[in-house]
């Protein structure tokens, strides 16, 4: 059964074509990855699916509904979460306080009723410092709960933004490079972190560019190219696809594999 389906999806920015009839499922439950040489547009599908980018045309189903032409907020609500390419933490905030903000979609906590304190935002406050702890302890990061997002190293932030997008309790999480810096042991511990995330049933759809880590963890893999759908399969079959091997020229893809 498909979580996603992404038809025809097309997004120009004046004359340049980033994505070009692009069409493409993602299967509930599984971890799809999304790769291609930089500049394939991988980035910009993540921002069509969760609202960044109006596409030009396509449509992006989920749930039964195109989610086209909805603000980002709506997706997010419907189930849809993010980590960027570019760590978009607050900065400022503790680790806790940024998984916190994570939940606003969930707790209905509007800023009127956080103001004056009253008994139903107090217990609300109360609710979701205990699921952020939960969510940070989910991720290893319990014993940095007190840090300020900008003095974590560049993994933990990382781990910290999946537990921020987890806090939003996502049905389809997507990881925009989510093992980029960091090194050997801290991909390891981001494979079981997303094998314990799809355990938990989301569905992830991940981009990377470590052959390796997509090889080890992705169900099914979609390969983009200036825009285009060049391959798509399981990792044996796109690992083999000559067109594949040809787009990576000069990347080492068979050394990266
Ligand atoms: N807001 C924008 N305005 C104009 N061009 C853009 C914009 N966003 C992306 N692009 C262009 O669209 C193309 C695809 O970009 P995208 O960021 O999706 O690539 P990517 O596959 O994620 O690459 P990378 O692996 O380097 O992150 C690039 O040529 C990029 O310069
Ligand atoms: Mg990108």
């Amino acid at each position: 059964m498909n979580i996603l389906t992404v038809e025809n999806l097309t997004l120009t920015f004046g004359g340049l074509m980033a994505i070009s009839d692009l069409s493409f499922s993602v299967a509930k439950g599984q971890v799809t990855s999304l790769i291609g040489p930089n500049g394939a547009g991988k980035t910009c599908v993540f921002n069509c699916i969760t609202g960044f980018y109006r596409p030009t045309g396509g449509r992006i189903l989920f749930g039964g509904e195109n989610l086209v032409g909805r603000p980002p907020y709506q997706i997010t609500e419907r189930g849809i979460c993010r980590t960027f390419q570019n760590i978009r933490l607050f900065n400022a905030l503790t680790a806790v306080e940024n998984v916190a903000a994570g939940q606003h979609t969930r707790t209905g906590c509007g800023l009127l009723r956080c103001l004056f304190r009253t008994g139903r935002s107090r217990r609300d406050e109360r609710n979701v410092r205990e699921k952020s702890f939960r969510w940070l302890e989910f991720v290893g990061l319990t014993d940095f709960y007190d840090y300020q997002a900008r003095q974590l190293p560049y993994g933990d932030q990382r781990r910290l933004e999946i537990a921020r997008a987890l806090a939003s309790e996502p049905k389809l999480l997507l990881l925009d490079e989510p093992a980029a810096g960091m090194n050997h042991n801290e991909q390891e511990r981001l494979l079981a972190l997303i094998r314990e995330i799809v355990q938990l049933g989301i569905t992830v759809v991940m981009i990377d560019h470590n052959m390796g880590m997509v090889m080890q963890i992705s169900n099914h893999i979609v390969v983009l190219d200036y825009g285009r759908k060049i391959a798509e399969g399981p990792p044996e079959t796109v690992r083999n696809d000559e067109q594949v091997i040809n787009a990576y020229l000069g990347e080492d893809f068979d050394a990266a594999s």
